[in-house]
């Protein structure tokens, strides 16, 4: 087999850095053992991990003084469902976008449709950003939650975050921020971007593994808790704790998955993130570049990239984006994530729900430009045997 080409770190970053696996291995092999259940000394060792990683992660999104307010989950959108029916209640009203992932419409249409919670959408530009101005347009006296997309998993664009977080301060309203496909690229800083509450996963780019995400929440904002469970404290507690972190997080914790994404932050943080996205920022450009020369491809709010991350959506002719990414697959050894991305209202906006998505190409930290040259190189040939075979069935 050819050797495979990754692109496809919108889903997950792989591989990993050679420490995230290491310190799995290493971690769960010598103190893999339920943390703060018990006072033996490997339980304890175990729990430093949970409250280290606790630290490491308040600090990278700037989140306050509370490393208690991060609170681990599974992955982003199982925090952002805790966040999402946390904040929210009959008759409340909440904003969101056009850009955003499952992990937020659905929770939000579920409210909509079962609770009595009132929804407005905000469409995105053709560059593929929001006005912030569309959102204080929107807001209503009944006005609880405005639910944005950091970055977005099909087009790539990073939306103006600050500016919705102020007005969203200005008048009281709780800010949720969907980081999953920022957190480790660019900053995601909770003060100085007026956020109330962050909702992360841990295995795109803060490199860790899969199972393990999370949310900082602000201090003053409080989320109900919509679960109720084991806390390892306080047993005799008949309703689940009200105080962090136990008030959002239930039962055993994926320590392994704890540790892994320790190491990925670690790693992050000893590389560099900011060299790490201007390269990626570089290789998007010049496989945009590439792109853009070939005869019937299409590409999707590609054109300015300052505020953007490494993510690339396109469309070959008329061919069905999955078949697109079959031939990537089979004939030149290219993994890509073809289809509607888990965000529908994207495709919806840019018409590409009617031919069943697009093609999506994802940067990540270990590619080279000889994969971009590759990936370049590939969707021309498909693009001119497209080309071909229309004239030939024309011809018969
Ligand atoms: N949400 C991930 C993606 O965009 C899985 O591929």
């Amino acid at each position: 087999m050819d050797k495979l080409i990754y692109l496809d770190n919108g889903a997950t970053t792989f591989p990993k850095p050679e420490e995230v696996y290491a310190k799995m291995d290493t971690f769960y092999r010598s103190y893999g053992v339920n943390p703060g259940r018990s006072g033996y000394d490997l339980c304890l060792v175990a729990g430093s991990i949970l409250e280290e990683t606790r630290q490491l992660l308040t600090k990278f999104f700037n989140g306050g003084s509370d490393p208690n307010r991060l609170i681990f989950s599974y992955n982003a959108t199982d925090a952002l469902n805790l966040a999402i029916f946390g904040l929210l209640k009959a008759g409340d009203h909440a904003i969101t976008t056009n850009v955003e992932h499952n992990s937020v419409l659905r929770p939000l249409y579920h409210l909509y449709k079962y609770n009595d919670v009132e929804l407005d959408y905000i469409p995105f530009d053709s560059g593929g950003f929001v006005d912030p101005y569309d959102f204080a347009r929107k807001i209503k006296k009944n006005t609880r939650l405005v639910a944005v997309n950091h970055g977005s998993n099909v087009i790539g664009t990073v939306q103006p975050i600050a500016e919705i977080g102020r007005i969203c301060r200005e008048r009281g309203i709780a800010f949720v921020v969907d980081a999953s496909q920022t957190a480790g690229k660019v900053p995601v800083d909770m003060e100085k971007m007026n956020i109330d509450v962050v909702a992360f996963t841990g295995h795109k780019s803060l490199m860790g593994p899969m199972g393990i995400g999370g949310l900082y929440v602000r201090e003053g904002v409080e989320i109900r808790h919509t679960r109720a469970g084991g806390t390892g404290v306080r047993s005799a507690v008949r309703t689940h704790l009200e105080e962090y972190p136990y008030r959002l997080e239930y039962g055993t914790p994926n320590l392994p998955g704890i540790a892994g994404l320790n190491a990925g932050v670690k790693w992050l943080e000893k590389e560099g993130m900011a060299g790490i996205h201007a390269r990626e920022i570089m290789l998007l450009k010049s496989l945009r570049d590439g792109l853009r020369q070939i005869d019937g491809v299409t590409l999707h709010c590609q054109d300015d990239l300052t505020n953007h991350i490494g993510v690339l959506s396109f469309n070959v002719d008329d061919l069905e984006a999955g078949d697109t990414g079959t031939m990537l697959d089979v004939d030149y050894s290219i993994a890509s994530r073809t289809g509607l991305h888990c965000a529908p209202l994207v495709h919806e906006q840019i018409g590409t729900d009617k031919i069943h998505g697009s093609v999506r190409f994802g940067i990540g930290p270990f590619n080279t430009k000889d994969d971009i040259d590759t990936a370049v190189n590939a969707v021309q040939e498909i693009a001119m045997s497209r080309k071909q075979s229309s004239s030939l069935s024309r011809q018969g």
